[in-house]
């Protein structure tokens, strides 16, 4: 699974309404911070509903290799006993932590101001991603990478034995950049700085603070600027995950473009980092409602509730709301099918080293089924044949990515002929009960080659 195994080819036929209420799992970043800073915590941290995809239990398995007890005592349900800012361990192997990129850069952040050395690696997509942007600002707090060619993994961190804070203007929108730089800063005496000219999603901002650490968020000179005090001591947490919005982004938009379909998707994170989205969605007509609004553990939630949408136009994205949005332009893509006229989604070059370059795996998948799609290093448009007028009948290539594997599948589901996707593996890294629970819903897959 996870892409390590056979490949496991799948086939959505085009089904009849999706109806019934979706349990989506965990929160996938908030589980990884849930794991890693229960692990730099003296005490016990107890997470409920934490997600169990594969990116997230190798993270588990990393912070038992730097030291800390990781114990599952539930469905969705972990204990972790910490060993302490800077108290990591040194790794007696490889770290390999699979598909997972924010996985491997966070670990390399938490770790690269402890007095240690450990190894990285991870699946085929995670080595041909770019890491110098992590390596980057580790070296400025004192600590040295070694990788292969372009900062790649396999890559070795020689952690600092005496960090110095950081001021840090973050040259990407990244939320993992961010995130490793305050987790190496975690360790440095003094105050670690980061600016970024975007808003990112911000949960390891909010949960450094639930913590106990000092970390400040304002505005300066029209930037969001983080400052962090290093060597806080963290006290432990409960934590109860919520459900993640760009796992629920799925069962929501297969909804929105199969007839007759009304699904529920309750408990959903809506932290306005990560919901532009449902913000696009609304835009361009979806018949998409938000109930039962409320607030919990400090993260706004609500049921989303999702019907089959006839007069859905295409939109505008601007490039301001990429970055609360970025994982999910594969599945916009798809409804963007669905919708009469273009949807042009500006300011998405970030999209090009996600776990696929995933403008390229939609375009060339959805051509293959009857869509026409431009392109640019930076954009994507897709040109939409309105409800019910996706050919479909194709192939798409999964290329080791969890959200173009779904992806494709839901275009399948509202499309003429079914769509066939090479590899339905990568799915267990961030939804391992994906196919089940579409199929709860009425959707109607096919295991194995066409
Ligand atoms: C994530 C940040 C984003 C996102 C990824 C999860 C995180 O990556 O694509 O799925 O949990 O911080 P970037 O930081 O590369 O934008």
């Amino acid at each position: 699974m996870g892409g390590h195994g056979a490949p496991e080819p799948m086939t959505a036929r085009p089904s009849g309404p999706l109806s019934g209420v979706a349990d989506v799992p965990g929160d996938k970043s908030i589980s990884h911070r849930s794991l890693i800073l229960g692990a730099l915590t003296v005490g016990e941290t107890r997470i409920t509903g934490l997600l169990e995809g594969q990116d997230v239990l190798d993270t588990a398995k990393a912070m038992a290799a730097f030291g800390a007890e990781v114990e599952r005592t539930g469905e969705g349900v972990w204990t972790i006993h910490g060993v302490g800012t800077g108290g990591f361990a040194e790794p007696g192997d490889v770290i390999d932590c699979g598909n997972s990129g924010t996985g491997v850069r966070l670990i390399m952040g938490a770790m690269a101001t402890c007095p240690i050395t450990a190894t990285f690696t991870g699946d085929a997509s995670l080595r041909s991603r770019p890491m110098g942007r992590i390596t980057g600002p580790l070296t400025e707090f004192g600590a040295a990478a070694y990788g292969r060619q372009g900062g790649r993994l396999p890559l070795t961190i020689v952690g600092t034995e005496s960090p110095v804070p950081v001021d840090y203007t973050l040259p990407v929108p990244s939320a993992q950049v961010k995130s490793a730089v305050l987790l190496a800063g975690l360790n440095a005496p003094g105050e670690t700085v980061v600016r970024e000219a975007e808003a990112t999603r911000d949960h390891t901002e909010r949960m450094l603070g639930g913590f106990g650490a000092e970390i400040a968020t304002g505005i300066e000179g029209g930037v969001r600027v983080i400052r962090l005090t290093g060597q806080p001591e963290l006290r432990p947490q409960t934590i109860a995950v919520p459900r993640d919005p760009s796992s629920a982004a799925f069962p929501v938009c297969a909804a929105l473009v199969t007839e007759g379909s009304d699904v529920l998707v309750p408990g959903i994170g809506l932290n306005p980092t990560r919901a532009g989205l449902y913000t696009t969605l609304r835009e361009m007509g979806a018949d998409l409602s938000f109930e039962n609004e409320r607030d919990e553990g400090g993260e706004p939630v609500a049921d989303l509730r999702a019907r089959f949408s006839a007069t859905m136009r295409g939109v505008e994205v601007p490039p301001e709301r990429a970055a609360s949005m970025i994982d999910e332009f594969p599945i916009l893509s798809v409804v963007a099918a669905f919708a009469e006229g273009a949807t042009v989604m500006r300011g998405v070059r970030e999209l090009r080293v996600k776990e696929s370059d995933r403008i390229d795996a939609m375009a060339v998948g959805l051509r293959a089924n009857g869509v026409t799609v431009d392109e640019t290093e930076d954009t994507m448009t897709v040109h939409g044949l309105g409800p019910k007028g996706v050919p479909g009948g194709g192939r798409a290539e999964a290329r080791l990515d969890h959200r173009i594997a779904m992806s494709f599948l839901c275009l399948g589901m509202g499309s003429v002929k079914g769509v066939s996707v090479d590899d339905a593996g990568p799915i267990a890294t961030s939804f391992p009960i994906f196919v089940p629970l579409m199929e709860g819903l009425g959707a109607v897959f096919e295991r194995g080659a066409e």
